[in-house]
């Protein structure tokens, strides 16, 4: 009898898709184990990305499954905990010591929000549970410092590497904290890659001896250097790019999907940032920018759209004064898209195969 109550219990389970991977609930070995005893049916499902919260949604999704599942008198117990794995990223490319997977924030415009997303996404991830930093690559712009709120500069240890200062918990290394906030970096090509890769390998990010599940990159924007050495230097797991809903910030934001396909590194979606305009008197919901760009787009070039931020007052507001919407205001319909968009990329991560890189060639772009 308890066979057959497995065997129909992880059937039903097959069925069930999660809403954060889009894949099967059970899929990249999610399920672990399905027990019966006298008084119970248990199963216990072990995700890779943070579940916190949402392992209340993902068990109400399993129960509604399993509800036509004969189990006789017996109770269904569903437990859902994680494991963050890493992915490895471009062929030959090194890994980074104490990071297990790395995620760019790209756009082909500037200041289409990139940093505010990529602070907010960050803080989300860390909220969901995950150990995460960020790596501020934007040399001649930083804007973390500012977002998250973090003042001095970092400690040099004896083997001359650095150790990643600190906001809201998460580690952040920037080159705001090296040089004063107005300050012009006076930089050719070379150094600026040299600093971003010198960020990245001479940052003790686990020197508390706490692997760093995500390693959120803020970028700067366009398909420069910077975006080079990116792809191929920096072991990445993929990248999202963020646009506005406007013709002009779209042109350049299929720009940097062009590159990244270009350079083999996935795409996880695309997010329109500044989508609608909300009111702060009325809570009217206007589209100054234009209407669907970003899926337009994402339809182009079979992307999904991972979610719309709306052009509200207090993001700008609460990312420029360093505690960003998703610490500021954690229960805000905002907030919200945040963690959504967050827990989507990390699902698609999770569902990655451990080694796709190596599915690709190794391709050199030339200029021709
Ligand atoms: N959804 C939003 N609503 C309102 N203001 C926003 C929103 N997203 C970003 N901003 C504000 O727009 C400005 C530019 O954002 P941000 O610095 O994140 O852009 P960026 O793409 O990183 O820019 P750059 O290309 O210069 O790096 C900031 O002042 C930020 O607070
Ligand atoms: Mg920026």
């Amino acid at each position: 009898m308890s066979e057959q109550i497995i065997t129909a219990v992880t059937n039903q389970l097959h069925t069930v898709i999660d809403p954060y991977t889009s894949a099967k609930i059970t899929a990249g070995k999610s399920l672990k184990k399905v027990t019966v005893d006298d008084k119970t049916v248990s199963v216990l499902l072990s995700k890779g990305y943070p579940v916190a919260p949402v392992v209340r949604e993902l068990s109400e999704l399993i129960q509604a499954a399993l509800k036509d599942v004969e189990l006789g008198s017996r109770d269904l117990e569903v437990v859902i905990d994680q494991d963050i794995i890493s992915h490895s990223a471009q062929q030959g490319v090194k890994a980074v010591p104490g990071i297990k997977n790395i995620i760019a924030i790209a756009s082909g415009k500037g200041g289409v929000g990139k940093s505010t997303v990529s602070a907010n996404l960050s803080l989300a991830l860390s909220a969901a549970g995950a150990k995460v930093a960020i790596l501020d690559a934007d040399i001649y712009g930083p804007s973390q410092p500012r977002m998250m709120g973090i003042k001095g500069k970092p400690e040099a240890l004896e083997n001359k590497m650095l150790l990643p200062m600190k906001g809201h918990g998460m580690k952040v290394m920037s080159i705001g904290f090296l040089v004063e906030e107005d300050t012009p970096m006076i930089w050719r090509g070379p150094m600026v890659t040299q600093a971003l890769e010198q960020m990245l390998r001479g940052t003790d990010w686990n020197n508390d001896g706490d692997d760093i599940d995500y390693l959120v990159i803020d970028l700067p924007p366009g398909t420069g250097d910077i975006q080079l050495t990116l792809s191929q230097k920096v072991p990445v797991s993929g990248a999202v790019i963020v646009t506005t809903p406007q013709d002009i910030a779209l042109l350049d934001a299929r720009k940097a999907y062009k590159m990244f396909e270009k350079v083999d590194v996935p795409i996880f979606g695309v997010i329109e940032n500044m989508s609608t305009h909300v009111c702060t008197n009325c809570g009217h919901e206007e589209a100054i920018f234009g209407e669907h760009g970003a899926h337009k787009m994402a339809e182009d070039y079979s992307l999904d759209v991972l979610g719309e931020i709306p052009l509200e007052m207090s993001i700008r507001e609460l990312a420029d004064s360093g505690t960003p919407t998703v610490v500021a205001q954690p229960d805000s319909e905002t907030a919200k898209r945040y963690q959504s968009i967050a827990l989507k990329i990390a699902g698609k991560l999770s569902v990655k195969k451990k080694d796709f890189s190596a599915a690709f060639p190794n391709i050199v772009v030339e200029n021709s």
